[in-house]
This record gives C-alpha cells, structure tokens and sequence, in this order.
C-alpha cells in the first residue's frame, strides 16, 4: 500500500515497532473473541452435552476465560503504547520536513499561499496522519482477522448456524464495501478540499476584521467565508443522503441477524444433536454475532480513515512539491556583480499574460539603476526575479555572468540586499532583528549601521535601547521607523547587490529625508536596482529603465528620456505639477 510505503519514511528509527504494534492488536483480539468461546465449553459441560459434569474442568475453563479476556485487554494496551510511539514519530517528522521544505521554498510561494493555509495544512493532517497510526490501524489489523475468526468458529460450533449467522454479516459488508470504495472515496478528497477552504477562509477572515472595520463592511467580506461554509455544508448533506438507503439496509441486516439464525435453528432441531445443544449454540450465535456487526462498523471507518490518511499525506507533500526548486551546481565562481536579464519571460503561475515579457538589460557592477512606470507594469515582478522568488519561464537572469538557478540558495542570498515596502520585522528586540542578516556582527558594527540608517533618534526613544523587543506585547515603531530599521539591517549585511522597491513611498518630507540618506548609505558602491516613485530620488541614478506592460519602453539616463518626449517625459512633467501644487499648497498655509 502506497500510503503505508510514505508513513514508513517518516517513522524513521522505530519503523521496526509498527509491526510490533499490529501484531500485538491483532492478538489482543483475538484473545477478545476467546472468552466467548470458554463460557460455550463451560455451558456444554453444564448441561451435561459431553457426559458428566466435571467440576474442575468448568474451573480451568473459567480461569481461560478470564485470563484472555484480561490478556485481550493488557495486550492492546501495549499495542497502542508501540503505535503511539510511532505515530509521534512520524507526526514529528513530517512537520519538520515541512518547516524543512518551507524555508527552502522560493519566495513567491509566500504570494500564493496565506500563513493560514500553511498553517492548517501541515497542522491537520500531520494531526490525521497520527491518529490513523497510533489508533486506526491497529484496528485494522484486527478486523482483518474476522475472516478466521468466523471460520474458526463455524467449524467449532455448529457450520449451519454458523453460515446461518454470516449470510446477515457478508450482505451487510457487501453493501458497505461498495459504498466506501466507489463514491465514498470520491467524496473524501471533496471533503477534505472543502474542508480546508473553510478553515483558511476563517483564517484569512479574522486577520481581515481591522480592515472591515475601518471601512464599515459587515456582510460582504462575510460573504467569501459564508460561501466555503455553505459549500461545505450542500457537499455534507448530499453525502448524508447518498448513504441514507445504503445505511438503513445494513442497519437492519446487522441487527436483525436473529431473524435468520432463528429459523435455521428450528429447522435443524430435533434432526441431529440434541435440542439443549442446538438451543445454546443458537445462543452463542447470537452473543457472538454483533461482535461482527462491530468488526463491520469499525473497518468502515478505518477505510474511510486510510483515505483520509493518503489525502492528509499528499496534501502535505504537495503543498511543498509544486514550488520546489532546483539548484544546479554551484561550483562557478563569478567575478563581478553585474546583474543582467537576457530577454527573460515570465508568468505568475495561473496568470494568461505575461507579467515580464522579453525583458533584457544589464547594470554593471557598482551602478544605480532604476524602474519607473505605471502601476502593474512589472517592477517589482522584474527586482523579485533577481532573488529567485519566482524561476523565469525563458530567458536567463546572471550575476557576474553566471546564472541565477546556478548559485546555491545561500550564496545568491549572501549577495543580495532586498529592502522592500513592507518591511518584516520580527517579534524579537530590534538587536536581533538588525542582525537578522549578519549574525554575526559585533556591537560596534551595529551602532555603525544604525547611525547610518538615520535610526539613532528611534533607538533612543525605546525604553530598553537596541534590546528592546517589538510587537506582540513589545513595542511598535511607525512605518518609517520600521522602513529605517529594515535599511540598517541591509546596511548590516552589506551585501554587494541592493535590491530596493518603493522605499520612499513614506510622505513625510521629514522621514522621507532620512530615509533618503539612509538609502544614500546602503547603496555607496553597490550594485543597484531600485524602484522609486518620486522621479526627484532616482534623477541622479546611471541609468532609468520605463517599464510598461511588462516590457521595457524607453531606457536612458534622467537628461536623455527627459528630451525624448516619450513616457518619461510625461511622468516628469506630471511629477513637477504635483511638486508645485504641493509646494503652493504648503505656502497658502504659511
Ligand atoms: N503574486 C502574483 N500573482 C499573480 N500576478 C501577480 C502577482 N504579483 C503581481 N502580479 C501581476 O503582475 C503584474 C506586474 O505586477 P508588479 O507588482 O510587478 O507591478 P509594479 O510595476 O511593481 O506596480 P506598482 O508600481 O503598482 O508597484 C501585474 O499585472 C500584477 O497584477
Ligand atoms: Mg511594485
């Protein structure tokens, strides 16, 4: 079994203590059964079925009864605490191959999937996995010795009641069987589908609610999450009444089994052996019986539970599969760090269009480039394909004349700066957060970089300085404090590329200098891309390229796009307007 060979990988060291565990439950059970058979010998005896009545034999069979049902129940005790053992195991192991993969995963993937998504699909079925192990399939190794067992027994007691009491218990699992191989397991990968659209959209609802809130939204950003819990809700029912005819006759041949074995018992009676004989096998039939019924019911669920177990399985795997990766080797050496794009294509996954298409250009090592546009052009699509958030469809994209695919995941981070708008500060002290890129740079360096971020002002302020820790319960910094943090803590890692988007998005003209300086610091010497707004910060830069629709339009320094009365020149002129009106504005309040 497929499912079985991929849970096996994650058992690691107590593999060999799964057999172990199924074998113990399947003899757990099997000495369930035996009591039932000890109590049939004791009764025999009583009534005098096998000649006289021996005392101590009734005992040995009492004290066989009792001590299997008490094996029975030791037995499986010990079965679970080995299926346990395993089932953390590998409960534990496929969450870290999960985290493993995650961090591994080019960033794009992060555009595509919510935390919350993530989130759920690793928590519930590394949770499904583990209860199939520790619990389910134990149990399915006892039922799969019912068939035994009911030979056995028929052949011990009495063949006619025996067959007598299957004809119920074969139908019964007949109907069950085909139930739960044909549309059963079609609705489980429906169920497990909608299952977890319902959870994200939860997810994603509560993060949202700041957001409604402000503007006043109640029943629309319901409705996304109203939906997956209506479909949710149709599907579940649909398959209620799928099983309603299905259930009802099993429940009807499973528990009126006494309408079958009845009849076969008179009808025998009085023909061979004599009544008493008849009259107690015929209840012995009838104690044993349900114990079938319940074997039925149980491997039921535990076929349900493999698929969910196969379902659970995949969707972990695939969730980190689809966006893996590849490396090639990383033996090349560049020399430089010139970054050039050699007509590259590029589509977001389900996109129709491309978002980057025939893109070609090339910025020498320690030059400042820039990406100007409209909005949804491909600017931060182009600066994010550097870093491998996303691998190109055509083309190729070098550094130093070697591939990006080529470097290992590491060194192409090692060489790369990327200060982004919104900027991700974590829930520890902003030390830790500046070094995040350098661990290990001393204090000295951190000062350094902090005074050349502009950030010495924000620091101050903090209750506990550079030890002070943010968010949660911590502290929290403004949007341009958090962009100027984020700016020391490239400025730490001094990287010899520097990717920046939209870093001067903050208006305030005070803020907006300081980061402006702070830039100024990190991008001395480098080789840079940044994506500006305001045409006044990238004037001085080497090169601009217009990007448009995914292509670039017009490249050329600022004097040169400026005369050439195209895109640029347009954006300058609206650019300047805007600057006037605002300065006008400013003065009419002076
Ligand atoms: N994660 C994504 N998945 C699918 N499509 C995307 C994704 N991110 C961006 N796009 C699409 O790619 C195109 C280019 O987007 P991009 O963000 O690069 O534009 P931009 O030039 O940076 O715009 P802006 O100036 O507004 O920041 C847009 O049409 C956008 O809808
Ligand atoms: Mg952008």
């Amino acid at each position: 079994m497929n499912t079985l060979n991929k849970l096996k990988s994650y058992m690691a060291g107590r593999r060999k203590l799964y057999p172990i565990a199924l074998i113990l439950s399947v003899t757990s059970s099997l000495l369930g059964i035996l009591p039932y058979l000890f109590v049939w010998f004791i009764v025999r005896l009583l009534i005098g079925a096998d000649g006289m009545v021996n005392q101590s034999n009734i005992m040995t069979y009492a004290w066989w009864a009792f001590g299997t049902a008490v094996g029975g129940v030791v037995l499986y005790f010990v079965a679970l605490a080995f299926s346990h053992l395993v089932a953390f195991r590998v409960e534990t192991n496929m969450r870290r191959y999960a985290m493993k993969k995650l961090v591994s995963l080019p960033l794009g993937f992060y555009d595509n999937n919510t935390s919350g998504k993530i989130r759920k699909v690793i928590d519930d079925n590394a949770s499904i996995t583990h209860s199939f192990l520790a619990h389910q399939m134990p149990d399915l190794a006892a039922t799969l010795l019912l068939p035994v067992l009911s030979v056995v027994l028929i052949i011990v007691v009495d063949w006619r009641l025996g067959l007598a009491c299957l004809v119920p218990v074969v139908s019964a699992m007949t109907i069950m069987g085909g139930m739960m191989m044909g549309k059963g397991r079609k609705f489980m990968a429906q169920y497990m589908t909608s299952l977890e659209e319902m959870n994200t959209e939860a997810v994603e609802y509560v993060r949202g609610i700041p957001v409604v809130k402000v503007f006043q939204q109640t029943v629309f950003s319901f409705k996304q999450f109203h939906g997956s819990i209506k479909k949710y809700h149709e599907m579940v029912s649909r398959y209620s009444k799928l099983w309603e005819k299905p259930m009802a006759t099993y429940t009807m041949l499973i528990h009126g089994f006494a309408f079958v074995l009845i009849p076969v018992a008179i009808l025998i009676m009085g023909n061979s052996a004599p009544n008493e004989l008849i009259m107690l096998n015929l209840f012995f039939f009838i104690l044993i019986t349900p114990v079938f019924g319940q074997c039925i019911m149980r491997s039921m669920y535990l076929s349900q539970a493999l698929g969910q177990a196969k379902e659970a399985v995949s969707r972990i795997e695939d969730l980190t599969d689809a966006a893996s990766f590849k490396s090639e080797e990383s033996s090349l050496r560049q020399e430089n760090h010139d970054i050039e794009f050699k007509n590259v294509v590029f589509q977001y996954p389900g996109a129709k269009k491309n978002a980057i298409d025939g893109v070609s250009f090339r910025i020498p090592s320690g030059k400042t480039y820039a990406l100007v546009g409209p909005s949804g052009g491909g600017k931060t699509t182009i600066a994010r394909l550097i870093p491998r958030f996303w691998d190109i469809i055509q083309g190729e994209i070098c550094i130093g004349g070697v591939n990006v695919k080529s470097f290992d995941k590491k060194e192409l981070m090692k060489q790369i700066s990327f200060v982004f708008q919104s900027t991700k500060l974590f829930k520890m002290s902003l030390l830790e957060n500046i070094r995040y890129g350098a661990s290990d740079a001393s204090l000295e360096q951190v000062n350094k970089a902090v005074d050349l971020a502009q950030c010495r002002e924000v620091i101050e302020k903090l209750p506990n300085g550079l030890n002070t820790k943010l968010g949660a319960e911590g502290t929290y910094l403004s949007g341009g404090e958090q962009q100027r943090i984020a700016l020391a803590r490239a400025i730490l890692k001094n990287a010899p590329i520097v990717l920046l988007d939209e870093a001067t998005a903050f208006a305030d003209p005070e803020n907006e200098h300081l980061i402006q300086q702070a830039m100024g610091s990190l991008t001395q010497g480098k080789t840079v891309l940044m994506i500006a707004h305001r045409l006044s910060s990238i004037r001085h830069v080497d090169q601009i390229l217009v990007v448009k629709d995914g292509k670039i339009v017009e490249q050329g320094t600022h004097n040169q796009l400026v005369n050439q009365h195209g895109i640029y020149t347009n954006m300058w002129e609206e650019y300047q307007r805007s600057a006037k009106w605002t300065i006008g504005k400013e003065e009419q309040y002076v």
